[in-house]
């Protein structure tokens, strides 16, 4: 992918953080989510590009704004998008820590249109590349990750979602003898935390959205991470028509996935090209929240690029 459209799409996820920064602490997260689509949306039709929307605010019925298949920019190279201009609305509207904007691209036809269901995910770091699987049980991906990582299993931080549906999850986990770490929202933080050391977090188990599932696998693919996944329907009343949903999206889109299969890195990413971006709207440990000063601002986001397997931290201060 080339520099200056990350570049140019890196500004798009500042413009959204900056947006929704402005309702950080104030309670309304449906204000929040908007402030970051509008800015995200005015920011990507700047671009000279072919945009489409793969991941977005939902169905194009449901979604005035960056609804799936909605096309982006003043034309030009095709391009997926994937978003989330708001990755912990409540997170946000609580300023609490690690509230993001989120945007992964790839070349067209690369990035899957995730059903808007749960998926069970698994992530770890690139060090555990070949050694955890979705299909083991906690313990053993636990004990693989220590291995991996040369570290004793009680000092093997598993992130978690807390959830009512994780209390055996988080059960076994301890009965293995790892630490568990509870997030209340937003599992693209989570899951991406594994690549990165300072975060402490190794592991990343549970379920959270499938269009969160789509934006993390991006940053872990880009790194040599590992990322794996499997839709989970439920079992209520909802689950057959969420299935019949996701079916005909496969169709639709001729996404030749199994539905009840494991999702690996490039069933969710076809592409070595692709790029995540996040932006801090909140302070957390993946990045700072949006500053201000007197006559500036600063918004710092972080950049997993798979031209260069790299992570790089940017702090952009602007002038107002
Ligand atoms: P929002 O930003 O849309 O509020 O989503 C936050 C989030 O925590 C995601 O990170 C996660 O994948 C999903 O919600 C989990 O869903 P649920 O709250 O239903 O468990």
């Amino acid at each position: 992918m080339d520099i200056t459209r990350i570049m140019q799409v890196l500004g798009v996820a500042e413009s959204a953080a900056i947006a929704s920064a402005e309702w950080n602490g104030l309670g309304d997260k449906n204000a929040a989510d908007q402030a970051a689509t509008t800015a995200m949306r005015e920011a990507f039709n700047q671009i000279d590009f072919d945009g489409q929307i793969v991941i977005g605010e939902g169905e194009r019925d449901e979604a005035p704004m960056l609804y799936i298949g909605e096309k982006l920019g003043r034309g030009g190279e095709a391009i997926d998008i994937a978003v989330d201009p708001l990755e912990g609305t409540n997170l946000c509207a609580a300023n609490r820590p690690n509230a993001l904007t989120t945007i992964a691209i790839a070349p067209r036809g690369a990035l899957l249109f995730a059903p808007d269901t749960y998926m069970n995910k698994l992530a770890a770091g690139p060090a555990c590349r070949g050694k955890v699987h979705i299909d083991q049980s906690p313990a053993e991906n636990i004990q693989a990750v220590a291995t991996c990582l040369d570290k004793p299993v009680s000092e093997v931080n598993v992130c978690v979602l807390e959830r009512e549906r994780h209390q055996q999850l988080i059960a076994d986990i301890r009965a293995a003898g790892a630490r568990v770490r509870t997030i209340d929202d937003g599992d693209v933080f989570g899951a991406i935390a594994t690549a990165l050391p300072h975060t402490g977090i190794d592991l990343y188990l549970g379920s959270g959205g499938s269009p969160e599932g789509v934006l993390a696998c991006t940053g872990l693919k880009a790194i040599g991470g590992v990322f794996m996944g499997r839709f989970d329907f439920g079992e209520d009343v909802k689950a057959a028509e969420k299935r019949e949903r996701a079916e005909q999206m496969v169709a639709e889109h001729q996404q030749e996935i199994d539905l009840d299969g494991v999702l690996t890195m490039d069933d969710l990413v076809r592409s070595d090209q692709a790029c995540f971006i996040a932006s801090g709207v909140t302070a957390g440990e993946l990045v700072d929240g949006v500053r201000y000063y007197d006559d500036k601002i600063e918004v710092s986001s972080v950049l997993f690029s798979s031209a260069e397997r790299s992570v790089k931290y940017i702090r952009n201060v602007k002038t107002l």
